[in-house]
């Protein structure tokens, strides 16, 4: 099995902030990243796919249709975002990088299906220190 990587890149906005909590506790469990504020990242998430080898082409996936694909599905409903208050997925959640991975793979399972590919693997990095990794 192959699996082909594209990256992209955005930029957002949010703040780690849980609604049924009060203040206290949000400082808490969070710190500076529940400031009022917000404050921004430039994210790099790297998406897997995996398929069969298409032997005219010589290609898994067609990387154009993919990467029309991620623009569409991700980097146009996230960039230059308010992570909280502008992505209908996001709503009710924690803009925590695990739950931005998970609803970005559930965002990108049909229409990876029609590509004819399977996501197998998410890498988000909000910051060269912090990443996490969805394994599907
Ligand atoms: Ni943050």
């Amino acid at each position: 099995m192959l699996t082909v990587t594209r990256t992209i890149h955005f930029c957002a906005a949010h703040r780690l902030y849980n609604d049924s909590w009060d203040e206290t506790k949000n400082r808490e469990i969070f710190g500076k990243c529940s400031n009022e504020g917000g404050h921004g990242h430039n994210y790099t998430l790297k998406i897997s796919v995996s398929g069969e080898l298409d032997k005219n082409s010589g290609m898994v996936v067609n990387v154009t249709e993919l990467r029309d694909v991620l623009k569409r599905e991700i980097f146009d409903k996230l960039d230059h975002r308010d992570l909280d208050n502008e992505v209908d997925f996001l709503d009710g959640l924690v803009s925590t990088m695990e739950n931005l991975v998970i609803k970005i793979a559930e965002n990108l399972e049909k229409p990876f299906n029609e590509l004819d590919v399977k996501l197998v693997k998410l890498e988000l990095n909000e910051s060269d220190k912090n990443s996490v990794t969805l394994e599907l």
